[in-house]
């Protein structure tokens, strides 16, 4: 292993050209002074307003119709907001928390004060790192299912990754949070109603911009309405199921149940559960998906880095399909996840809206204004990691980490992502099991756009073929 760390690694991303190398001119080069037009292009596409001056430890601010918005990017403030003065900065933005309030109501990702403060741990135990285990069989078994169906898939055929990886991701959440008695019926159109639900709300809520605080509810459509209704209908029936006795012992649903029937002072009714089950649901696979379709797009631009991959997972498993127990030799397959999420982190923003009025570096940051953290430049400023461009699994390799509050795929501090520890376990479980039988392959004409809208992805998906790899083990088991 140490031999291919010696090896020159790292190719330089020569694909979108969306702010690879600091001399390119894709960066926004309109002129200062027009905050307006960065509004319209936000909403448009949230990535391609950065200049190659953002890309650099600062604390920095503009104005946009009046409104003050903070962009933290350096270790040491980001620590300030999200851990020292996490109070001040709990509060999601009024565009997440109106985009998703329909959906999720009160639920984790959005709520804050003392619900937040309530459920937090619930929610915390429920896909805690020591549960994570428990889930590892459906892990694998849905892996294996997509496998035996990509082998019937005849080689050449062009396959959308982001959507194939999304399946998979959303049926590992639906059976871990549901259980197994939801049905396929059920399980696709909960799928389809988080997916459809995600492209209807805008990015950008106006009406923060045009002077409401708390911004505006969206306009429920009938769609949106028609879409959000059946979500709520399946999900409610589960809960009740539980509820009752019924459905699946070993799902999150039941242990949400069971954590209300042993402290009914939390107050958790239907409603309250449906929410938090929802919220673990639609974080918990996105992000995933996401993920797992850029590390193959990355796999396929870096041959070596591939071909040292399935030289570990030979080692590592042999002529078995990987297991959760595997997980902690896969030391390669774990740093191209992570390094995976330093280029592409699925949530490229972290947004807060300011309770009180705090400096934060330099900056005096208002009462009621946005704070931005933006993992996606944070992760590619050239003071904070080496050639911050490139793709250079090894970083976190042989013990390497990055400097503390400069990495932060999962943000940090006290709203950490609770769901860390599934989710990384998730990636590489899935990407090891897939790996194992096929390569990914991505044309190399292909150029590939990052788009953010509440997860950042390839623009209109990641077009693949499968090629099986000789010599792997049969998946059936
Ligand atoms: C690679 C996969 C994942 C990534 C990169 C990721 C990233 C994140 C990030 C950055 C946040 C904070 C968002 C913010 O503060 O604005 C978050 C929150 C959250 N995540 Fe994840 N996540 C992943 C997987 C999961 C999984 C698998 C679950 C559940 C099983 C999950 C559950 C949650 C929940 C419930 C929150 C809200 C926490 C709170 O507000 O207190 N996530 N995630």
């Amino acid at each position: 292993m140490l031999q291919w760390l010696n090896r020159p690694i790292g190719f330089t991303e020569e694909l979108s050209g969306k702010s690879f190398s600091p001399s390119r001119a894709n960066y926004y080069t309109g002129p200062p002074g027009k905050p307006i037009q960065l509004l319209v292009q936000a909403r448009k596409d949230f990535l391609s307003i950065w200049r190659a001056s953002d890309y650099k430890e600062k604390v920095s601010e503009i104005r946009v119709l009046g409104r003050q918005i903070v962009i933290v990017n350096s270790p040491e403030p980001i620590r300030h907001v999200v851990v020292k003065r996490h109070e001040n900065f709990q509060r999601k933005t009024p565009q997440m928390r109106r985009a998703l309030e329909f959906l999720l109501g009160d639920g984790l990702f959005i709520s804050d004060g003392d619900t937040w403060k309530q459920r937090r741990p619930l929610v915390t135990d429920i896909v805690h790192a020591k549960r994570v285990p428990s889930f590892g069989p459906i892990m694998e078994r849905t892996s294996v299912e997509l496998v035996e169906r990509w082998k019937r898939i005849p080689e050449g055929t062009p396959i959308n990754a982001l959507h194939e990886m999304a399946g998979l991701t959303a049926e590992i959440i639906a059976r871990s949070v549901f259980g197994n008695d939801l049905g396929d019926d059920s399980a696709a159109a909960v799928t389809e109603g988080f997916t459809s639900y995600q492209a209807l709300v805008d990015s950008i809520n106006i009406g923060y911009f045009l002077g409401f605080d708390e911004g505006l509810p969206i306009f429920r459509t009938p769609t949106l309405r028609r879409s959000v209704k059946r979500i709520h209908r399946i999900i409610d029936k589960v809960v009740e199921d539980h509820l009752s006795g019924r459905g699946d012992h070993n799902s999150m649903v039941e242990l949400l149940v069971r954590r209300q029937m042993k402290s009914p002072e939390l107050k958790l009714d239907v409603v309250a559960l449906r929410n938090e089950a929802a919220t673990i649901f639609m974080a918990g696979h996105e992000t995933t998906a996401s993920t797992l379709t850029w590390a193959w797009y990355l796999l396929s631009r870096a041959q070596w880095v591939e071909e040292a991959l399935h030289a570990e997972i030979g080692r590592v498993c042999g002529s078995r399909i990987p297991t959760i127990d595997d997980v902690p030799q896969l030391e390669l397959c774990k740093a191209v996840i992570e390094e995976t999420l330093r280029l592409y982190p699925p949530v490229p923003i972290l947004a807060r809206q300011t309770r009180d009025a705090e400096m934060i570096g330099d900056v005096a940051a208002e009462r009621g204004s946005l704070v931005l953290i933006v993992p996606w430049l944070l992760h590619r400023t050239g003071s904070l990691f080496e050639r911050p461009h490139h793709f250079r699994p090894e970083r976190f390799m042989g013990g390497r980490r990055p400097k503390p509050y400069s990495y932060i795929p999962f943000a940090s501090g006290p709203r950490v992502c609770p769901g860390l520890h599934f989710g990384l376990t998730e990636a590489v479980l899935c990407l090891a099991i897939i790996a194992q039988q096929f390569r990914v392959v991505v044309a190399s004409t292909h150029k590939v756009e990052p788009v953010c809208r509440l997860t950042l992805r390839p623009k209109g998906g990641l077009p693949i073929t499968l090629e099986k790899r000789n010599g792997a083990p049969r998946a059936d088991r």
